[in-house]
């Protein structure tokens, strides 16, 4: 054991009381155990950031069973301060995660936990993991920018897999996931598209991306945007495409996307309506599109984690750009309310310390 671990730890657990306008989490004090297991690790959180998940959870909409109670949050980045006896990847003073879904450590097992679901989430001020389920983080990051990288970052990564260079993606929205994945795709020679509802978040992004011009399309302004896609794309159609709207978007993401190209859906953030999904099938067939959804991705593995830390830092790639709020830990019930209304573009983040 390396220092004296601290007795208790801060951790807001969710209230599981899904009124509009009542606190969706609760700031309690809980025991740490007395004693490392010997293969885990003493974990200080610096900084958490929110995914759309974390408000769908704590306003009960989300579409898989959770733990009641639970702690929410499944990105943290922090540094180990006290290691078990028995550890042997990770030591005191690195600079880690944990990763999202913890029985998914290759991208091959079998079983499934999601943090903030199946078992407790990050958003306390100290944890406690297996060292197996915890990745190291790249150390030229500052901790706001770090703690983007374990769910929003490795699901952006995970979703961009089997295009390259000079090919084009259509990335839905400008929440979290989606401006991680822009990032990626202009820094791997992508062309990318995005869709938003903002035409000032729009703006925004043109200024913040000028060279090359960013194309976007307003998908509020042109309900079959699709058409703009392809004016975009001279009638091929995109490679590949973020998918974060599911069943509300998905016919005209198959529409925008070009014959074999790819769909990786990753979310569901509009209303799900199965009538929406009537020309599904002949469209598949029709567009010969690899529907892949999310690459059965719950965000990626450890191996994922790895590999997308690695190829940040060959470019020391920064993530402060895509940052949009940052509350103190105390208010950790109005940044769930800040992603919830859908105000940012890019991450919001929670600062422990
Ligand atoms: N499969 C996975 O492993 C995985 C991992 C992470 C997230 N997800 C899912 O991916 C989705 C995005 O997550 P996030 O954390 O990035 O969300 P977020 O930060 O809350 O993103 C919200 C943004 O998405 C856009 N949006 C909302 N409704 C839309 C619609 N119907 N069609 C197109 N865009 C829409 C809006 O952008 P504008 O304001 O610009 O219109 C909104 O601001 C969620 O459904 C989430 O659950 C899945």
């Amino acid at each position: 054991m390396s220092e004296a671990i601290p007795s208790t730890r801060r951790a807001f657990r969710r209230t599981d009381d899904f009124t509009q306008g009542s606190a969706k989490v609760k700031l309690v004090t809980e025991n740490l155990p007395a004693s490392l297991p010997p293969t885990s690790v003493l974990i200080k959180v610096h900084t958490i950031s929110l995914n759309y998940r974390d408000a769908n959870i704590a306003n009960g909409g989300n579409p898989w069973p959770v733990i009641p109670y639970g702690i929410p949050c499944n990105d943290a980045a922090g540094e180990v301060v006290a290691a078990g006896s028995r550890t042997i990847n990770l030591k005191v003073g690195d600079r880690v995660a944990p990763i999202v879904d913890t029985e998914n450590l290759t991208g091959r097992e079998n079983a499934r936990s999601w943090l903030a679901a199946d078992e407790d989430g990050v958003l306390a001020d100290y944890l406690v993991f297996d060292e197996r389920k915890v990745s190291r983080l790249p150390s030229y990051l500052s901790w706001e920018e770090a703690c983007l990288i374990p769910c929003a970052g490795v699901t952006a990564w995970s979703a961009l897999k089997g295009v390259g260079f000079g090919q084009s993606v259509l990335i839905q929205g400008t929440g979290g996931v989606s401006m991680f994945a822009l990032k990626l795709a202009r820094a791997s020679g992508l062309r990318a598209i995005v869709t938003s509802s903002s035409d000032k978040k729009m703006k925004a992004l043109q200024d913040r991306y000028s060279n090359p011009p960013l194309s976007t399309v307003n998908y509020a302004t042109y309900p079959e945007w699709h058409r703009k896609v392809l004016e975009i794309t001279n009638g091929v159609g995109v490679d590949l495409v973020i998918e974060v709207g599911g069943s509300q978007t998905l016919i005209e993401s198959l529409k925008s996307t070009r014959r074999g190209g790819v769909i990786s859906q990753v979310g569901y953030l509009g209303k799900q309506n199965a009538k929406d999904l009537d020309e599904l099938v002949p469209l598949l067939i029709d567009r010969r599109v690899n529907l892949s959804v999310s690459r059965g991705i719950n965000a990626g593995s450890k191996q994922d984690l790895d590999d997308l830390c690695d190829a940040m830092s060959a470019v020391e790639m920064h993530l402060d750009d895509i940052i949009d709020f940052r509350f103190p830990f105390d208010d950790a019930d109005e940044a769930i309310e800040y992603v919830w209304q859908g105000k940012q573009v890019g991450k919001v983040v929670v600062e422990v310390d």
